[in-house]
């Protein structure tokens, strides 16, 4: 990775507050990147802006819940109030459990739809005709659930699946526009998200051990490279692309 790469570009990052996309924010901030990173986590997100900016970075930190439609509108506000252009949109903010099917609840089914699908979706909304201006990049982290049928998560893994559908949908959408929609789907991760999982009484463990890496787990910053080529002129090529980073987990 060629620092500099993004010099005077500027990249908002949800889910900066841990793992990938805390990674991320730092992985940009060392290639030049002016940051606008955004989290529900507002202590968390303070530290990582602190870190951003001590490699560099004119970073901003704006509190988002992306459940929530306004929240996010707010984000891609203060993101081109404050720097005047936006040049990639990462959304990595992500919600994540266990659950035996007949235990999954209205609420919380659209819990993990809202943060999951919803809340990129209206980034999206609200930040395409600044992406456009700049001739700009978005990355989705989707997740390597979206192509396999995942026992005890099946909300995370369709709303997964429904994250990279999105990401083509909007591509063809916006063919014959200057902005490139692409996405990554990681398998394991080693982060808070799968580092202690709540699992549920009852579960065959038959049925979930298919998902574990049998090249073993990513580092955040083994997948913050790829993010970066898609969001920057490296990834030219790439147009409603998802590309698999599962160590062999999606294979056969
Ligand atoms: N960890 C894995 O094994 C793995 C595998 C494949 C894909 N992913 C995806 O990677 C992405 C990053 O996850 P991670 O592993 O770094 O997990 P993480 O738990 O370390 O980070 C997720 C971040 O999202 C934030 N977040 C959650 N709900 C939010 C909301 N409503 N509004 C704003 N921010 C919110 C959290 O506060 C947290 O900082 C997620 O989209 C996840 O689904 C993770």
């Amino acid at each position: 990775m060629s620092s500099g790469e993004f010099d005077g570009k500027v990249v908002i990052v949800t889910g900066a507050a841990s793992g990938l996309g805390r990674a991320t924010a730092l992985a940009f901030a060392g290639a030049g990147a002016k940051l606008v990173v955004a989290d529900i986590d507002q202590d968390a997100l303070l530290a990582t802006a602190a870190s951003t900016t001590a490699l560099g970075s004119e970073t901003i930190a704006i509190t988002t819940n992306v459940i929530d439609i306004a929240s996010c509108a707010a984000l891609i506000a203060g993101a081109r109030a404050h720097f005047g252009r936006i040049d990639a949109l990462c959304n990595i903010a992500g919600a994540f459990r266990f659950d035996h099917a007949s235990n999954i609840t209205p609420e919380v089914w659209d819990k993990i739809f809202a943060v999951n699908v919803r809340g990129p979706f209206f980034l999206i909304q609200s930040a395409l005709p600044h992406l456009i201006e700049s001739s700009g990049a978005i990355v989705n982290v989707a997740s390597a659930s979206a192509f396999l049928g995942h026992a005890y998560l099946t909300h995370y893994a369709a709303s997964k699946a429904a994250l990279v559908n999105l990401t083509k949908s909007l591509a063809m959408e916006f063919m014959h526009a200057p902005v490139r929609i692409n996405a990554i789907a990681p398998g394991g991760i080693n982060t808070a998200m799968t580092a202690t999982p709540s699992i549920p009484d009852g579960i065959d463990f038959q049925l979930i051990g298919r998902y574990t890496p049998m090249r073993g787990s990513s580092e955040p910053e083994d997948l913050t490279d790829l993010v970066m080529l898609l969001a920057g002129p490296r990834g030219k090529a790439f147009h409603g692309a998802c590309l698999n980073a599962d160590r062999g987990i999606t294979a056969g």
